[in-house]
């Protein structure tokens, strides 16, 4: 019999108590063994639930317990969250967990734990909620040197984008649907700043190019100042804006990695990713392009990557897993200052003006455009350049186009 606690009854952990529940017998089947839900700690109480017995809110029971095997982490934060998982790791208890925040800022030492201790820590649903992205990566792409990852991250703003582009929701409207669906963070800056997006780009770039990439070292820009006029503008070119994710191995071993809103171009498969949808292309030395895809936020769709981590451990609890990466240094990462690509200019100037500076450009047109307001497309140049040519002038909006 294998034994699970859960921290965290929010809408991950819920979605882990009824995925394990609904689908007992087809689990028990594929590890061989029973696997059964022991404990839930929250504060909260649930008289009312299906769970009701299993409710605790002391986790030294949990810690003290020794048939507990495995614990799911579904509170979030790296406060209260690094504090059980470090106890139940340093008890030899296996963890799980959807808390990218806490992998992407605590994740070597965690690994380094639970390796001391016997234990695993996997967190395969801390990146795309229920696509597997993870074990893939390290798994079926371990024959590759990869060079580059592309995401679309963040189911919320991948919504509130969506939401803009086809109904012409304001960003406040759409934000407000994305809450109601359950798929933002508590704090939905995290989500339309782009730090949840960041954390998920931290941790593939861990995976992927073995070291620890911290959230301070990945300039992050969220999707707050986007308009309505921006999607207008994008669309007249055949692109749809969205924000990305990327991490580029440079020749020399270091990362480029950075959080940004892009112009897509249609073709480009990561522009068809809508809704709460998220999708990681990876490029890799022999297999060139593959791209994942599915749903990247949502209680069930989470839940699913958790509990397959909770089979994949049931299966053989003291085998010790293929994902540890290295430290990480501070030199480690290095700005998109040195990436050249096209830009999405929206500024307050006259065209001959952007032409004088900018020579060779693509201008693009909107409906109702107010007066002195254009918006063009650049040639290749790097960000300090296009920034050095629009300096003195009033920009409404500066994006970098995906080649
Ligand atoms: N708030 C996150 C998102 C949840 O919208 O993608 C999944 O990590």
């Amino acid at each position: 019999m294998i034994n699970i606690a859960i921290l965290g009854f929010g809408t991950v952990g819920s979605g882990v108590a009824e995925v394990l529940t609904t689908n007992g017998a087809l689990i028990d089947q594929r590890v061989n063994q029973p696997v059964s839900l022991k404990y839930i700690l929250d504060l909260r109480d649930f008289p009312d639930s299906p769970y009701a017995q299993h409710f605790i809110k002391d986790f030294s029971i949990i810690e003290n317990d020794p048939e507990v095997d495995i614990v799911v982490e579904t509170i979030g934060g790296a406060t209260v969250a690094l504090d059980y998982t470090t106890r139940a790791l340093k008890a030899g208890k296996s963890v799980v967990t959807s808390n990218k925040e806490l992998v992407a800022t605590h994740g070597y030492d965690l690994l380094q734990l639970a390796r001391e201790h016997g234990a695993n820590y996997l967190f395969e649903a801390s990146v795309g909620g229920g696509i597997p992205i993870l074990r893939p990566l390290t798994s079926c792409l371990a024959a590759n040197q990869l060079t580059q990852i592309t995401g679309i991250l963040n189911g919320t703003t991948n919504y509130i984008l969506t939401r803009m582009i086809r109904a012409g929701l304001t960003f406040e409207q759409a934000l407000k649907e994305a809450q109601d669906n359950g798929y933002a963070e508590r704090d939905p800056s995290a989500d339309v700043d782009g730090h949840d997006a960041c954390r998920k780009i931290c941790i593939l770039a861990a995976l992927a190019f073995g070291q620890h990439v911290y959230p301070e070292q990945v300039p992050t820009q969220g999707i707050r100042q986007i308009t309505l006029a921006d999607v207008a503008y994008a669309d007249s070119c055949g692109c749809k804006i969205k924000l990305l994710g990327r991490a580029i191995r440079q020749e020399d071993g270091k990362i480029c990695a950075f959080v940004a809103p892009h112009l897509l171009y249609g073709e480009n498969p990561l522009a068809g990713v809508e809704d709460v949808f998220n999708a990681i292309a990876v490029n890799g030395n022999a297999i060139g392009d593959v791209m994942f895809y599915g749903q990247g936020a949502g209680k069930l769709p989470t839940a699913s990557a958790v509990v397959a981590d909770v089979i994949d451990l049931a299966k053989d609890l003291k085998h010790s897993r293929r994902n540890q990466w290295g430290p990480g240094s501070p030199d480690l990462v290095v700005s998109s200052d040195i990436l050249s690509s096209r830009w999405y200019v929206r500024v307050n100037t006259t065209l001959s003006r952007a032409r004088e500076l900018f020579g060779d450009l693509q201008p693009l047109a909107r409906g109702g455009a107010p007066a002195g307001e254009i918006a063009f497309l650049t040639g290749p140049m790097t960000e300090p350049q296009v920034r050095e040519k629009l300096s003195g002038l009033s920009v409404g909006s500066l994006l970098r186009v995906l080649d």
